[in-house]
């Protein structure tokens, strides 16, 4: 019977004999006396065999190579002065080994890659994920999913003791949720030619559940979309999802920042300060560029179109003839930390610009008593009036480097938001150790699709407008809200409609006529008919969350067994051909014709 974990033994175990079982993490044989780290996952200790003092087991210690897997039974001892390691927590101890036994040999000549801890860092990511059994060994992937379960700890502790919500489970198989991604489709056995949709969310559901009853619901939710794979995106994924009766949005936002507080508390022991700061997803576009700015850092955007609205600068003026804008991203320092080289074609802030579907950057420098130092065409279309004007209105001091993004809205956005990102980074004006949570609030309803000329659902079709907004619900705000992460969105929600005539204005307004809207919803519609509370919620990505709680770059690092950028999994080799059999039960052929790619 095992008496003890590895990464438990320490000074208050001297004298005592463990059984220990585990993994060899390194072996190491000096002149004759043989050491062992021996690895659970709660860490290793160090196990010490010799001829002297333990013959029994010095034949079996011999013979071990890394990755076997033992038993220990052992006296726990207290390490000479001269070998104590306080860079691990048993660095105080070594068990002497009465017995080792051997329960299972690594059969295969070689490991695909070496486990131990130091060896690492060098394994490419395709070995790591095709091996993952063996990458999950390791201390990094080790502490990270054990991070992932205390944060889901703490979730349920918060969640179920504190705030009385209780879990309910809600199906897999089921019917298209309106996220906005591409479904995954399973084909129906039993029903010829009818398709299960894997959710996107749990969004339906949860809002029946309302109607239930079930005022506080919550769910460690699997989720599965079909987009772009990106760092922190993945086909499937685990939302923390939740919904509430009864509460106002303030009620909402701040029984989360209580959960939100309470993870960090925990986990970290960090007490993150409340209330979390606010902003609005128009002052976000405007001051950022983009709906979850990192506020680590400063760099905020100065929309300077009246200033140059008229000036000889086609690029300025005729942006915002077009409808667009002008805007800067003022530099402190910038003269002295960002060249020109960086800044002009092939440059590596032109290059972030254009792949944002910039043209160019146009730029000023601020030189010492204001002069302004710039290239070309704007230099001779500005006026020493609107030279000092954008001084003034960017707040430049000698020194400064003023970027301009020029044309439409969102395209200036997105390459000033891509640019500020990418120097903030350069320049080293990001506080790594800062833990910045904000909510971004009032969102729109609606966004203009301009490929298919209709409005479309920024958040879902149920996500209910600011009362104060009804008269034009096109323009209308929502009541919907995103909590920000270091620039990273970890979660997003809002509260919904549940007035029948509301429901169908916003149909109307993005072009799904009753009839459409009942085919794909008529369930949630009828049940909205039989006595609705108000309701409201919220959907954490967890991964994200894990991800950046643990430092890590993608969300694959928090996740047991991610898939590729490709949507792939290297260990299980899926997806994969099926029997042709199979296929024929489903009633389901292919069209895919390798040749034709
Ligand atoms: P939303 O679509 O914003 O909201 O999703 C909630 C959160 O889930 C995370 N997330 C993802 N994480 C990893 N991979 C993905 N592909 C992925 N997509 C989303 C994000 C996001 O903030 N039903 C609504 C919630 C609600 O209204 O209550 C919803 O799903 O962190």
């Amino acid at each position: 019977m095992r008496t003890n974990y590895c990464g438990e033994i320490k000074a208050t175990h001297i004298d005592e004999t463990v059984t220990l079982y585990g993994w060899v993490d390194r072996r190491r044989d000096h002149g004759g006396v043989i050491f062992i780290d021996l690895r659970d996952r709660t860490g290793t200790v160090q196990i010490v065999s010799d001829p002297q003092r333990t013959p029994e087991s010095y034949g079996d210690a011999n013979f071990l190579r890394n990755e076997y897997v033992i038993e220990v039974i052992g006296r726990v001892s207290k390490r000479p002065e001269e070998s104590l390691n306080p860079k691990i927590a048993t660095g105080e101890v070594e068990i002497y080994a009465d017995r080792i036994k051997l329960l299972n040999k690594v059969s295969k000549q070689q490991l695909p890659f070496q486990v131990c801890t130091e060896e690492y860092e060098t394994v490419g990511e395709t070995l790591r994920l095709k091996y993952r059994y063996l990458d999950l060994r390791r201390d990094r992937m080790n502490k990270n999913l054990q991070l992932r379960h205390q944060v889901v700890k703490a979730m349920r502790r918060y969640l179920e003791d504190t705030e009385n919500f209780i879990e309910i489970e809600t199906p897999i198989l089921t019917r298209s949720t309106p996220e906005g991604a591409r479904d995954y489709l399973v084909p129906s056995r039993v029903n010829p030619g009818s398709w299960y949709a894997l959710p996107q969310s749990p969004q339906l559901f949860k809002q029946l559940l309302m109607v239930s009853g079930f005022d506080r619901y919550y769910q460690i939710a699997r989720c599965f979309r079909d987009e772009d794979l990106r760092a922190d995106r993945q086909p499937e994924f685990t939302q923390l999802d939740m919904e509430m009766s009864f509460m106002s949005e303030e009620e909402i936002l701040q029984l989360n920042e209580g959960l939100v507080c309470q993870i960090f508390k925990t986990v970290k022991n960090i007490d993150i300060p409340r209330p979390f700061p606010r902003i609005t997803y128009a002052e976000a576009m405007e001051k950022y560029g983009t709906d979850r700015p990192d506020t680590r850092f400063g760099l905020e955007l100065v929309d300077v179109s009246e200033i140059v609205k008229d000036c000889g600068f086609k690029v300025f003026s005729g942006a915002i003839k077009n409808g667009g804008i002008v805007k800067v991203l003022p530099i402190p320092n910038g003269n002295e930390t960002i060249p020109n080289v960086w800044i002009k074609p092939k440059g590596e802030l032109f290059k972030e610009a254009t792949a944002a579907g910039a043209k160019g950057i146009a730029y000023l420098r601020v030189k010492e008593n204001n002069q302004i130092e710039t290239i070309g065409a704007i230099k001779d279309n500005l006026s020493p009036e609107q030279m000092q004007e954008l001084i003034e209105k960017t707040g430049a001091k000698p020194g400064y480097l003023l970027l301009f993004g020029a044309g439409d809205i969102p395209t200036v956005n997105k390459s000033l938001d891509r640019l500020r990102q990418v120097i903030g980074d350069r320049l080293g004006l990001i506080d790594k150790n800062k833990i910045n949570l904000i909510w971004v609030t009032e969102f729109p309803m609606f966004e203009w699709n301009a490929d298919e000329k209709r409005y479309e659902a920024l958040h879902h079709p149920f996500t209910a407008p600011n009362p104060e907004d009804l008269a034009d619900l096109k323009t209308a705000r929502a009541l919907a809200y995103d909590l920000v992460y270091n620039g990273v969105e970890i979660g997003g929600g809002s509260l919904r409609i549940y007035q029948r005539d509301i429901q169908e204005k916003v149909f109307e307004t993005i072009g799904l006529s009753m009839e459409e809207a009942k085919k794909q919803f008529g369930f949630l519609l009828e049940a909205f008919e039989y006595g609705t509370p108000p309701h409201g919620g919220i959907a954490y990505g967890l991964d994200r969350m894990v991800m950046l709680i643990a430092g890590e770059e993608s969300i694959r690092e928090v996740m047991a067994f991610p898939k590729t950028q490709q949507a792939t999994s290297l260990l299980t080799d899926a997806p994969a051909q099926v029997d042709e059999k199979q296929l024929k039960e489903l009633y389901v052929a292919s069209t895919y014709d390798p040749d034709a790619e």
